[in-house]
């Protein structure tokens, strides 16, 4: 009796763990096509105008990368301002890395974790005390060909769209 409780708890522990892998689809290198209401939602973050217009000069690359592992993949954040690489992301589990700061855009440490929920990838961002940082999850899903990046502040969406180059 207690046998089988533990292998049916046993058997939903590796179905949901297996359940949980990045879809192969987010897999390739994404580059920044166009954006909507980003201005505003830097805007609502504090950003001032130079700060703002520079990130509309800068360029912009998401790469997701498989590892040797099924579960675990590599994600990097390429910006002509700094590039930021996760290695042997699981999703679910939390580890530390590096995030900007968003009122003074400087780099500072915060515990992320992604995690999958119906098919949309989320990022979660907690800044490690100290810094006055507020915590920021950004969802990635697909609109038709492009990778949706929606992130959002006070109440203010911004929505970054890239384009599949690899
Ligand atoms: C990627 O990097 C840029 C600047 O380098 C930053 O503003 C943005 O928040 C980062 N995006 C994610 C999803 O970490």
């Amino acid at each position: 009796m207690c046998a089988k409780i533990a292998l049916a708890v046993f058997l939903i522990v590796v179905a949901t763990a297996s359940a949980a892998n990045l879809p192969d689809k987010y897999y390739g290198t994404f580059d920044l096509s166009h954006s909507e209401n980003f201005d505003e939602y830097m805007t609502a973050k504090g950003y001032g105008w130079f700060t703002r217009k520079l990130v509309t000069f800068a360029t912009f690359k998401k790469v997701f990368t498989r590892t040797g592992s099924k579960n675990l993949f590599d994600y990097s954040n390429l910006t002509s301002k700094k590039d930021v690489h996760y290695k042997n992301i699981e999703l679910g589990k939390a580890f530390q890395g590096e995030g900007l700061d968003s009122t003074k855009h400087e780099v500072c440490f915060s515990i992320i974790t992604f995690t999958l929920k119906d098919g949309h990838l989320f990022e979660h961002h907690k800044p490690l005390e100290g810094g006055d940082a507020k915590e920021e999850t950004y969802e990635y899903l697909f609109d038709g060909d492009l990778l949706l990046v929606r992130m959002s502040f006070n109440g203010v969406e911004g929505r970054r769209f890239y384009k599949r180059i690899e």
